[in-house]
């Protein structure tokens, strides 16, 4: 334990698994007071009994649904009241309600749906800390994009949402510089139930497509969350930082057919 997050505070927006959930169990390690939040109010009470248990930390589990603006308010309100002020926000909730649909075949609803909790959600969230104070002491926001957002993947919502959140990075860091940083993550394939929901082919598949040998974990990509969010990145802000086992460095190839619509590609 380095005590990055000592006397500091963090709420953590879909910790109740995977990568959320790891991010919020490193920040509370490193002697962080958290506030976790997700929608199933039972799993979220186990997460945080199971970060407490970890850490020695006291974690705060506030139900709610990022989607809900009256939900968002409250869990930031409750979040300010249980931790005293608000140092860093994670956002980690995104859906891929649109799943692999063909371009011809997108719902426009199902497309605002998932653009409404990857992007509005994670700017509204923003506004809301920011407005409880998040500034007054320089605050970090950490966003979970995707490689999804660079390369195509053939989820295409998904990763329109995703280029649109790097974007609002971006756009945020801009204009809340110097009193909040604001950076994001893209990880690559990440052991969680969310992955196992897009992937067809067998994990020794996927492992083997890294460069690096394997599909990321959770605690990987914390790794990079709690660094951003911290204070050695102090001087860093509006930039993604790839956690994708070499993923993105591998080389265009023209040695296997183009994949037709449907067929598996992860
Ligand atoms: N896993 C990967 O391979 C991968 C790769 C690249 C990027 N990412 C990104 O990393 C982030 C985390 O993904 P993950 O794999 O850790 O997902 P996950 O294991 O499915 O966890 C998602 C968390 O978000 C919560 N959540 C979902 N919908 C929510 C909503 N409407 N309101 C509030 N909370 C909600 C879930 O709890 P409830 O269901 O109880 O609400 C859960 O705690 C996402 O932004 C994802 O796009 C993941």
């Amino acid at each position: 334990m380095t005590g990055r997050f000592e006397d500091r505070t963090a709420l953590v927006v879909g910790a109740s698994r995977g990568i959320g959930f790891a991010a919020a169990r490193s920040i509370a390690e490193e002697g962080g007071a958290v506030a976790i939040t997700g929608r199933d109010e039972h799993s979220l009470s186990e997460a945080a009994r199971n970060i407490s248990a970890a850490s020695g930390a006291t974690v705060t589990p506030i139900p709610g649904h990022a989607r809900r603006a009256e939900q968002r308010r409250s869990t930031v309100e409750r979040a300010v009241e249980s931790l005293g002020r608000l140092d860093v926000l994670v956002y980690a909730a995104a859906s891929n309600i649109s799943k692999n649909t063909s371009v011809l075949e997108l719902d426009p609803e199902l497309l605002h749906k998932d653009f409404d909790l990857n992007v509005v959600a994670a700017l509204e969230y923003t506004k809301l800390a920011y407005e409880r104070g998040m500034a007054d002491g320089g605050g970090s926001v950490v966003l979970l994009s995707s490689l999804a957002a660079h390369t195509n993947v053939r989820l295409p919502a998904y990763s329109m949402t995703k280029s649109a959140l790097e974007s609002l990075c971006r756009g945020m860091a801009d204009q809340l510089a110097p009193d909040v940083r604001v950076n994001s993550v893209a990880p690559a394939f990440v052991e969680t139930s969310f992955s196992g929901t897009i992937q067809d082919l067998p994990k020794e598949r996927i492992n083997a497509s890294y460069p690096m040998g394997h599909e990321g974990t959770p605690e990987e990509v914390a790794a990079a969350i709690t660094f951003l969010a911290s204070d050695e990145a102090r001087w860093i802000t509006g930039t993604t930082v790839f956690v994708d086992g070499g993923k993105s460095a591998q080389p265009a190839r023209h040695d296997t057919p183009h994949p037709r619509i449907g067929d598996p590609i992860h």
